[in-house]
């Protein structure tokens, strides 16, 4: 039997209706819509407004997207990975929640945190299961319902982020499409530069923590920018080497939507003069943390022809971040 490749075979994703446009947060903090635009490229986000709705909505919303439009069986899924900086709780892994709320009756589903580079390493994660052979249907989700961790009142952060989940199908290929090659790496030289700082086992929660925001995103964004440029742009370029691919053989690049001019510089080391290649959704859901490759993909999705070579890169706190090599598996 040939080798088995772990292709994607589907893709759905959900952005809530309320938008948080620029012009909205003027009034919320001492910003302005040029300056937001020009640094970031982002015009607007999506907020799950509904306080009684956490992530494993996104995540369940965009999850029903992909299985209504595959026409697939939930009952045929047999693992959910669900991607995520910010799960319903800290115990009770909200992929349990989306296996039993659309209908995975069959499934076993956990959680996985690497910030915004969740979805990459969940695919890495999720395609190692397809290739041994071991599991046939992996669902993994993006999703983050960044406004419940945001400062509304912090202009470094608040800007930057929205909500949204997507979701993509891994199935056993024959043809030699899917995931080609990955390169994946983590530096906690960056620890203290994105973070939120209590809620966890070292700083629990207390009057104290609350009372200082201290569960709230914090980042140096300068930092963040520098080592986000220089390593998500590395990654790519050397993936693309390692595989002997230039230029022309790359169709699309899915890059994480943290900022435009990050994702202007990693197209740039790869040499991508055609910006048409080079996906963006940025300026409309902002920066969606485990969610944005999804999006993309979802967005793109009737655009990419079966044969097409994918290039994702993430970066994310940590520091997380990465390249992966994927051949798209289907005509929509
Ligand atoms: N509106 C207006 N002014 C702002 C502002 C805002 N929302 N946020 C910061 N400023 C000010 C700063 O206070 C600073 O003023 P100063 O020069 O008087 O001190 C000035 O704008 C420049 O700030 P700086 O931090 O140098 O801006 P920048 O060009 O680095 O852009 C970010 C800031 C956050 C947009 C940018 O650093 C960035 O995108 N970093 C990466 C963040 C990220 O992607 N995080 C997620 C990673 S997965």
């Amino acid at each position: 039997m040939s080798k088995i490749t772990a292709a994607i075979t589907a893709v759905g994703a959900y952005v809530p209706e309320d938008i948080l446009t620029n012009k909205k947060l003027e009034e919320l903090v001492d910003t302005s819509d040029e300056w937001i635009l020009s640094r970031t490229g982002i015009k607007e986000r999506r907020i799950l407004k509904d306080p009684s709705l956490g992530t494993s909505y996104l995540a369940i919303e965009a999850a029903k997207d992909l299985i209504n439009k595959a026409n697939l069986d939930p009952a045929e899924i047999d693992l959910i990975i669900l991607g995520t900086v910010s799960p319903d709780m800290p115990v009770a892994a909200s992929a349990v929640h989306v296996a039993s709320q659309i209908g995975a009756v069959n499934a076993f589903g956990y959680d996985l945190q690497a910030a915004c580079s969740s979805f990459l390493y969940g695919m890495s994660t999720g395609a190692a299961y397809i290739e041994s052979g071991r599991y046939k249907k992996v669902l993994v989700i993006g999703a983050d319902k960044m406004s419940s961790i945001i400062d509304y009142t912090d202009r470094t952060t608040c800007i930057i982020f929205g909500d949204g989940g997507g979701a993509a199908l891994l199935e056993p290929n024959y043809e030699g499409l899917g995931l080609q090659d990955e390169l994946l790496r983590c530096d906690s030289i960056g620890r203290n530069s994105l973070k939120i700082v209590a809620g966890g086992s070292l700083m629990p929660p207390s009057e104290e923590t609350v009372a200082k925001k201290l569960h709230y995103v914090q980042q140096d964004g300068k930092t963040v920018f520098k080592f986000a440029v220089s390593n998500m742009a590395e990654v790519s370029a050397q993936i693309m080497e390692r595989n002997n691919l230039i230029n022309k053989d790359v169709d699309w690049l899915v890059a994480h939507q943290a900022n435009k001019r990050i994702i202007d510089a990693t197209a740039k080391r790869m040499n991508l003069t055609d910006e048409d290649k080079v996906l963006m959704n940025i300026h409309r859901y902002g920066n969606t943390t485990s969610a944005t490759l999804p999006l993309l993909l979802s967005d793109y999705e009737k655009q990419f022809k079966k044969g097409d070579n994918l290039i994702f890169a993430s970066f994310g706190g940590g520091f997380t971040w990465g390249a992966t090599y994927l051949k798209w598996a289907y005509n929509s």
